[in-house]
């Protein structure tokens, strides 16, 4: 294993716009994150931080430029190889949790987990992490029957139960309320202080104080601050 959980040099991404031109988003951007970085992503909207999320997690091929994801490049393997790898590796939490709603608590937690870990260790954890966050007593319910501090939870614990190391969280406490950000926050903080890696996109200065260190974006590049 490496140092880095994550590696980003010279990233570069644009999309097509009309007319045939492009919309440069990324333009050579760096970051490193090391175990136990915890980093706020800020910047207008708009501007390229979920473009960045998606290049780094795997799930959006660059045009130029290196993604090491634990000293692996996931766009060097194949499409099969490199979903295993991501569900191995990368764990995602979004502003609006995407659960899937005919499924249980559990069986979200499950289903993404599967890819990467043997179900009775998996459900072990799952088990484990969702009495942790005050919710073994919802463990068969389905997420429409759950509060959106309790579904942001259960994403939470779905992006952490299969053993990634490194999080990426888009907006994470964009829906939730004061108590409920406090408890994702302090449960990424520890994910970060115990030796992962943490990079997550926010506008709130509640979650941007607690993250450890705050990079803002612009024009394609990042600046620290
Ligand atoms: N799939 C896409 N096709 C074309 N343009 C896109 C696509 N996704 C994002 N964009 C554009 O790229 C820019 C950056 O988007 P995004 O990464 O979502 O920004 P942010 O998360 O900072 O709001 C925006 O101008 C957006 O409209
Ligand atoms: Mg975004």
């Amino acid at each position: 294993m490496t140092e880095n959980l994550l590696q980003i040099s010279s990233l570069e991404k644009h999309y097509p716009a009309q007319g045939g031109k492009v919309v440069p988003v990324l333009r050579g951007l760096a970051l490193t994150l090391r175990p136990g970085a915890f980093v706020a992503l800020r910047g207008p909207s708009g501007c390229g931080k979920t473009t960045l999320l998606l290049c780094a997690g795997a799930l959006l091929r660059p045009a130029a430029g290196t993604v090491l994801i634990d000293g692996c490049d996931p766009y060097a393997l194949s499409a099969a190889a490199r979903s295993a790898f991501r569900a191995a590796h990368v764990g995602f939490v979004f502003q609006n949790f995407h659960l899937v709603p005919y499924l249980s608590v559990l069986d979200n937690i499950l289903l993404c987990g599967l890819a990467a870990a043997p179900q009775p260790a998996l459900a072990t954890r799952a088990i484990d992490m969702l009495d942790k966050l005050g919710l073994s007593h919802r463990l068969r319910h389905r997420p429409a029957e759950l509060s959106t501090g309790e579904q942001q939870r259960v994403a939470l614990v779905r992006a952490l139960a299969g053993g990634a190391n490194l999080i990426l969280a888009d907006e994470p406490t964009g829906n939730l309320d004061a108590a409920n950000s406090r408890i994702l926050l302090d449960t990424l903080a520890d994910f970060a202080s115990q030796g992962g890696a943490v990079l997550m996109v926010t506008h709130e200065p509640a979650a941007s104080d607690r993250a450890f260190t705050r990079l803002d974006m612009r024009d394609g590049y990042l600046n620290s601050c």
